[in-house]
């Protein structure tokens, strides 16, 4: 089984999210379904609401409307994020499109980021199940903590790995990891079936974001939907590069330095590091710390008796999906 296949499985079920998706965010403000229907219609993959369905799926529960209109509070948090997010990276292309604040302007991103988490609160308070949105808002709190931390110590070289880590779980685990929860919450998972879905989600959102910051120095652009070199021309110190640094002469450490604090970093730099995080290993680093993520996702949720588990090879494609996203690396490199 591969994503195709989940995806062809819960095509009808993915249609139910996206009929929610595309009626929630009416309002008699146009620009508000105007924006939104622009963005939610810009080609996302559904990751978190796809999460949502076979977490409860696997604990026993049918995509019923329940299921459904939670993967769609998912779905708004994480458009919400990605509409404040490039403002703050400045991103002018995402999915292959033009962003919303490159089309419309940075305020009208943010404020209809504002609208939809507004919304998915809204979704949140028509059912008051005190678990679910505690654990969506503590994730969302998470989040917000994340990308605060990562703009906070940007142009900072010296970040250690542990941060870094941190960052990643904060701003991408929490929400992958709490949109599996809730679908394993809806089917009143026990325990220990909670516990499986948590760890796979937390995992699974590592790999998840150590994969993006891999891509973003060594991806064709074209597949990827977006510019690469923006973490680099940002100042954000993500893996790839905390790697090359502390495995640079020190020569190369001094060029590394003047980059991070560069804010017109132009594409023959981006070039020129790609070129040595190549040499030193620092892509296939990152890709294999991803690898190692994987294979604990998965092996979570082999830890729990499950009503229908059958479901854990759909869990699997998905993960394998991410990291399909890159060529498999054919370094030595060891996971710290
Ligand atoms: C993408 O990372 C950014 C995030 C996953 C979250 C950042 C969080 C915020 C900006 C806070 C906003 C929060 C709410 C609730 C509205 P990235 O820049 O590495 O990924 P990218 O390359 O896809 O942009
Ligand atoms: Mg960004």
């Amino acid at each position: 089984m591969d994503f195709r296949d989940v995806t062809q499985d819960l095509k009808s079920d993915l249609a139910k999210v996206e009929k929610a998706i595309n009626e929630n965010y009416k309002s008699d403000v146009p620009l508000i379904p105007g924006i939104s229907s622009y963005l939610m219609n810009c080609g996302g993959k559904r990751i978190r609401p796809m999460l949502t369905l076979l977490a409860a799926k696997l604990c026993g529960r049918d995509a019923d409307a329940m299921v459904v209109k939670h993967g769609c509070v998912v779905e708004y948090i994480h458009a919400a994020t990605l509409l404040h997010d490039d403002v703050v990276d400045e991103t002018t292309v995402r999915r292959g499109k033009e962003t919303v604040n490159a089309k419309w302007g940075s305020d009208a991103s943010i404020l209809v980021g504002d609208f939809l988490i507004s919304r998915a609160i809204l979704i949140l308070a028509e059912d008051c199940e005190r678990k679910i949105i505690q654990a969506i808002t503590e994730a969302t709190k998470s989040l917000v903590e994340g990308g605060i931390l990562e703009y906070a110590e940007a142009r900072k070289i010296k970040v250690n790995e542990k941060h870094i880590l941190d960052v990643i779980y904060r701003k991408t685990a929490s929400i992958l990891s709490v949109s599996a929860r809730i679908g394993g919450l809806l089917a009143n998972a026990t325990e220990q079936q909670e516990t499986a879905i948590i760890s796979f989600g937390d995992d699974f959102g590592m790999a998840f974001q150590l994969m993006d910051d891999a891509l973003d120095y060594d991806a064709d652009e074209k597949v990827l939907g977006k510019p690469t070199g923006t973490d680099f021309k940002e100042g954000h110190v993500t893996l790839p590069l905390h790697h090359l640094y502390h495995n640079a002469d020190r020569k190369l450490k001094k060029e590394i330095e003047a980059f991070i604090k560069n804010e017109n970093i132009n594409a023959d730099d981006v070039k020129y590091i790609v070129g040595h995080m190549h040499q030193h290993k620092s892509i296939d680093y990152t890709l294999n710390l991803a690898r190692y993520y994987i294979d604990r996702a998965k092996s979570h949720l082999r830890k729990a008796d499950f009503p229908e588990p059958k479901y854990i090879e759909y869990f699997d494609a998905v993960v394998d999906y991410i990291h399909s996203r890159h060529t498999a690396p054919s370094s030595t490199a060891t996971v710290k």
